[in-house]
C-alpha cells in the first residue's frame, strides 16, 4: 500500500494533482482486502465505507475502477484511475524484484524488472497483462514508467523494507569507525 501511495504521489507531482487526494488514492485503494478479498465485494464494500465516511467521488470512483474489468459500470476513466491501475501491480511486482537483490532498490533498474517480468515463474501471481496495459492505458513508455515508479519507492526504501543490505553494513561500518576517540 505505501509503495502504490509513493508511485502516486510522484505521478500526481509530475501532472500537477492534488498529491494527497492521489496518495490517499494509492493508500486506500485495498483497505478493505482483507475483509473482502473477492470481487465484487473488493473494492464495492470499501467504496461504500469511504462513501459514508465522505470521501470525495473522484477518490471512491478510482478504487472502484482498479478492479479490472470485473466491476461492471467502472471504466477507468481519469488520470487518477489510470495512474492507480497503472501504479497497483507493477509496485507489487518491484517489490518481488527488489527483494531477491541484496542492493534491494538500489540500482534497480527498468530492464532487470522486465526480464524478471518474462520469467513465468518469478511472483507468478502478478498480472503482467495489468503492468502492459496500465501503461498503454496511462499513455506512457514502460520502461520509463517501471524506472519512475522504482524512483518513486526508493524515496521510501526503508519504510518498504528494502533498503539495501549493503548499504546498511556499510554505514554500520563508518558508525564504529567515526565513533570518537577511536583512533
Ligand atoms: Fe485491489
Amino acid at each position: 500500500m505505501l509503495a502504490v501511495e509513493a508511485a502516486m504521489r510522484a505521478y500526481a507531482r509530475k501532472f500537477g494533482e492534488d498529491e494527497d487526494k492521489w496518495g490517499i488514492v494509492g493508500l486506500l485503494h485495498d483497505f478493505d482486502y482483507e475483509r473482502w478479498p473477492t470481487i465484487p465485494d473488493h473494492p464495492l464494500q470499501g467504496a461504500a465505507i469511504l462513501a459514508q465516511r465522505g470521501y470525495p467521488e473522484d477518490v471512491i470512483y478510482a478504487i472502484k475502477s482498479h478492479a479490472g474489468d470485473d466491476i461492471p459500470g467502472c471504466p477507468r476513466v481519469s488520470r487518477l484511475d489510470k495512474t492507480l491501475y497503472a501504479c497497483d501491480e507493477l509496485a507489487g511486482f518491484i517489490t518481488a524484484a527488489a527483494m531477491v537483490r541484496p542492493e534491494r532498490l538500489r540500482g534497480l533498474q527498468a530492464a532487470s524488472v522486465r526480464k524478471k517480468m518474462k520469467q513465468k515463474a518469478f511472483a507468478a501471481a502478478v498480472n503482467r497483462e495489468d503492468i502492459t496495459r496500465g501503461a498503454e492505458q496511462l499513455g506512457v513508455d514502460l520502461n520509463e514508467h517501471i524506472q519512475f515508479v522504482i524512483d518513486a519507492m526508493s524515496g521510501i526504501a526503508d519504510e518498504l523494507g528494502l533498503v539495501s543490505a549493503l548499504a546498511a553494513n556499510e554505514s554500520a561500518g563508518r558508525g564504529v569507525a567515526d565513533r570518537p576517540g577511536d583512533e
